[in-house]
């Protein structure tokens, strides 16, 4: 991680969610549309509104999603398109997908459209043409919004899955190992931590409460890791993305099963495939399973049971019906029950102890592996109920074991992961 994925949530409770709607046909207006100083333009946030008013200032100064197509332009983006001989990044597809708010049909443009402004708003919220007077009305009210082509982003799966559209890649778009092994940086994702680092342009205060949903980070982090497994799933059944010709597509697998180090010992018995072997990258779906055999045990063995079968089968070529199978038991069952699960009831405590003995005790974790578990630590620290405090210096040896990709080590991390839960 080369930058510290870490936070401290100020607030408290959170989130309640509608299914997301899809707004294809309305016209984008582009940020101009948004950012006048009596919208959400404002410099600082503001009082007894419902929402702070200084969104755009967020976004344009504090975060890299307004810099996103900017960055198509600068010398790594320019060797990245050299190496794949693309003549100009910023007016190449393949990268305005993710780098800006692409809209390839003119007509859909507004007055103020405007593809140089990166992820913008309406890269997130949805073409604005319809709503963007009516959201202001008095009658206004969140449902209306949505109705008029508004994202429903309070539905968390809906919300991961757009994200990921972007940092995880779907069928439209994708970041290969051509495209990395050209220079573009690994993906990796977290839906609460990343919400928050965005940074956040939102408050889950009262009033935001009583017009939508509280907000649980728990909830968020283990809704994320669900819907980056099942994007994961149709990857890996997907004939476009699981292959590159001949080949497999190599970004399936752990960077770190080919790219590692050949002095530290690799011939440890390991959990989820051998020495030798190439390893399907599937950390969330791993982080997943275990947070689930805490609060959701039968959905956890039915994961864990297919997990295991799956690498035998995926390299016989018969992986097709377990990646179903596991598909089916994450859309059917356990994202409906996380999205509506009471967090209150869960033991935060038994599940920190869970997470962090996993990571204690599973011998030879890969770095994205490691990565995925330190961010459920310190989504679950996020809780409440739990002395962040206390724990801090024990997340942090977590972080540091983690800080350079080049020279972690799984026993560096467990070694960590141990000292911490001896404080459990
Ligand atoms: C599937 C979506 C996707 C596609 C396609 C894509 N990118 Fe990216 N790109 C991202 C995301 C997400 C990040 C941020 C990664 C992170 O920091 O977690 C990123 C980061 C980058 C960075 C590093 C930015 C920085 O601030 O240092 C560069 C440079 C870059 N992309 C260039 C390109 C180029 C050039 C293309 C086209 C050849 C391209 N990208 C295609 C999603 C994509
Ligand atoms: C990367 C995605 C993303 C981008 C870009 C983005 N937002 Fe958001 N925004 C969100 C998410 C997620 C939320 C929280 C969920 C919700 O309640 O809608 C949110 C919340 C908000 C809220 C608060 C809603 C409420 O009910 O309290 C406002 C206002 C807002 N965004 C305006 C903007 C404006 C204006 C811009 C552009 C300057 C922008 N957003 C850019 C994702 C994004
Ligand atoms: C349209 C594509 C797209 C969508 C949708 C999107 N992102 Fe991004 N995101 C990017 C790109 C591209 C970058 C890299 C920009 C750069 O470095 O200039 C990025 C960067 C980020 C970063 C900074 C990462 C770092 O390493 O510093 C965070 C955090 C982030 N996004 C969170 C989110 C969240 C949360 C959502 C969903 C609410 C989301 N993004 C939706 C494309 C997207
Ligand atoms: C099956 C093995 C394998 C896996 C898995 C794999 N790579 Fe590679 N990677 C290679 C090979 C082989 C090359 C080409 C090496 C060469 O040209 O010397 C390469 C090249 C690269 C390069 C270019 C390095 C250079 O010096 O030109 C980068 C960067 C890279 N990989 C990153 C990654 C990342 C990040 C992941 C995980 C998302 C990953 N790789 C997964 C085998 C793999």
């Amino acid at each position: 991680m080369n930058k510290i994925y870490r936070y401290l949530i100020v607030s408290t409770l959170g989130l309640t969610l509608v299914p997301g709607t899809s707004i294809a046909q309305n016209k984008f207006m582009g940020v101009g549309s948004c950012s006048s100083s009596n919208c959400h333009g404002g410099t600082s946030a503001r009082k007894g509104t419902n929402v702070m008013q200084n969104e755009y200032v967020t976004w344009y100064k504090h975060g890299s999603h307004s810099k996103a197509w900017q960055v198509l332009t600068n010398s790594d983006s320019k060797k990245i398109a050299e190496h794949l001989g693309i003549a100009d990044a910023s007016k190449e597809p393949l990268c305005l997908k993710c780098h800006s708010t692409y809209v390839p049909d003119a007509a859909l443009h507004g007055d103020k459209y405007n593809i140089d402004e990166g992820v913008s708003c309406e890269s997130c919220h949805g073409a604005a043409e319809q709503w963007i007077k009516a959201h202001t009305d008095q009658d206004a009210s969140h449902q209306k919004n949505v109705e008029l082509g508004l994202n429903d982003l309070n539905d968390i799966g809906e919300r991961a899955k757009l994200c990921l559209s972007c940092h995880y890649g779907n069928e439209e778009k994708t970041v290969n190992h051509k495209m990395i092994g050209a220079g573009h940086p690994r993906l990796s994702f977290e839906l609460d931590t990343f919400s928050m680092i965005q940074p956040r342009h939102w408050e889950y205060d009262a009033d935001y409460i009583k017009r939508k949903v509280d907000y649980v980070s728990t909830r968020t982090w283990l809704v994320g890791q669900a819907v980056i497994a099942s994007e994961n799933m149709k990857a890996l059944n997907s004939a476009k993305r699981s292959k590159d010709g001949i080949w497999p597509e190599l970004t399936l697998f752990t960077c770190y099963s080919c790219h590692h180090s050949l002095v530290e010992d690799q011939w440890k018995k390991r959990r989820y495939a051998r020495p030798g072997q190439l390893r399907l990258n599937v950390s969330s779906l791993i982080t997943l399973s275990e947070a689930l055999s805490v609060i959701k045990p039968e959905y956890a063995s039915a994961l864990l049971g297919n997990m295991d079968k799956l690498h035998e089968a995926y390299k016989s070529g018969n992986g097709k019906e377990i990646v179903n199978s596991i598909q089916d038991t994450i859309d059917k069952k356990v994202l409906p029950f996380l999205k509506t699960a009471n967090y209150n009831k869960i033991d935060a405590k038994k599940l920190l102890k869970k997470i962090v003995n996993v990571a204690a005790d599973t011998p030879h974790f890969q770095y994205e592996e490691a990565e995925q578990l330190a961010m459920g630590i310190s989504a679950i620290l996020a809780l409440p109920s739990i002395n962040s405090e206390k724990y801090k210096p024990f997340e942090d040896g977590i972080y540091d074991a983690l800080a350079n990709p080049e020279d972690f080590t799984a026993e560096k991390f467990t070694l960590a992961a141990r000292k911490f839960h001896s404080q459990l």
